[in-house]
């Protein structure tokens, strides 16, 4: 036995293994079948990025944008990190977009897997979300534009628009508690309803196997 094989089997990693990766799938299915995985894949990418990102941000109307050119300028690895945030983002979104077309191409939302299918609505609505608050937190007159109008879109509906605006703004404008507001979505809440819901996802998916093609 390698060191290695001993390493494997005293931590019982081998079994650990077959038990995750191990997986029957269904004859004929093809490259389409992995956008699932790639949108996973893209999405830890994500995390770990966000976490060295969030060790050097600083979420305050006065330093933000500043914060970020110093990541960007002065921290080591600061531009690769940044780099890499906002690109598997980008992947996460094109990825997830061609799964849920693949999905749909297959039929794969009917009956059991309908559940599954609104769980994937619900992950797909959490991501442009996080979309939505990730930006702001440039904090540049881009960002800021974009988020007053996006905001103000919610601010039209009807009755319930003016609550639901100072809600998400925690102001009437657009201001620095909209920064903190947006930053702890982004960092905190909105990944912690993805983890929930990812979980729902890969269980069903686990349960129920994955659908024979058409
Ligand atoms: C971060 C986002 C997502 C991740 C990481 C993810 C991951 C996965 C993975 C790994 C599979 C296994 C089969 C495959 O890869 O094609 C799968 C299946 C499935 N996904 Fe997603 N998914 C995501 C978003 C979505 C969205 C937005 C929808 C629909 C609107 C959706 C609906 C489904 C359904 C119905 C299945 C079962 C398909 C079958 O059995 O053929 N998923 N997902």
């Amino acid at each position: 036995m390698s060191i290695i094989d001993w390493f494997l089997d005293r931590f019982r990693l081998k079994t650990l293994h077959r038990g995750i990766f191990d997986r029957d799938i269904p004859e004929g299915i093809n490259y389409f079948y992995c956008f699932g995985g790639i949108a996973f894949t893209a999405l830890l990418v994500c995390i770990i990025s966000g976490l060295f990102l969030s060790v050097h941000y600083i979420p305050s109307e006065k330093e933000a944008y500043q914060s970020i050119i110093k990541i960007h300028e002065e921290v080591y690895l600061g531009k690769l990190i940044r780099g890499l945030h906002k690109w598997s983002a980008n992947v996460l979104i094109v990825s997830i977009v061609i799964h849920s077309i693949r999905v749909f191409i297959t039929k794969s939302y009917r009956p059991p897997r309908e559940l599954n299918w609104i769980v994937g609505v619900l992950i797909f609505v959490v991501v442009m979300l996080e979309s939505f608050t990730g930006y702001l937190l440039l904090w540049d007159q881009k960002a800021y534009w974009a988020t007053v109008v996006g905001t103000n879109i919610a601010g039209s509906i009807p009755i319930i628009g003016e609550t639901v605006l100072l809600l998400i703004r925690g102001d009437y404008e657009v201001t620095g508690k909209t920064l903190i507001r947006f930053y702890s979505l982004h960092i905190l809440w909105f990944p912690l309803i993805m983890m929930i819901l990812l979980w729902a996802h890969f269980h069903m998916i686990k349960r129920l196997g994955i659908s024979k093609p058409l």
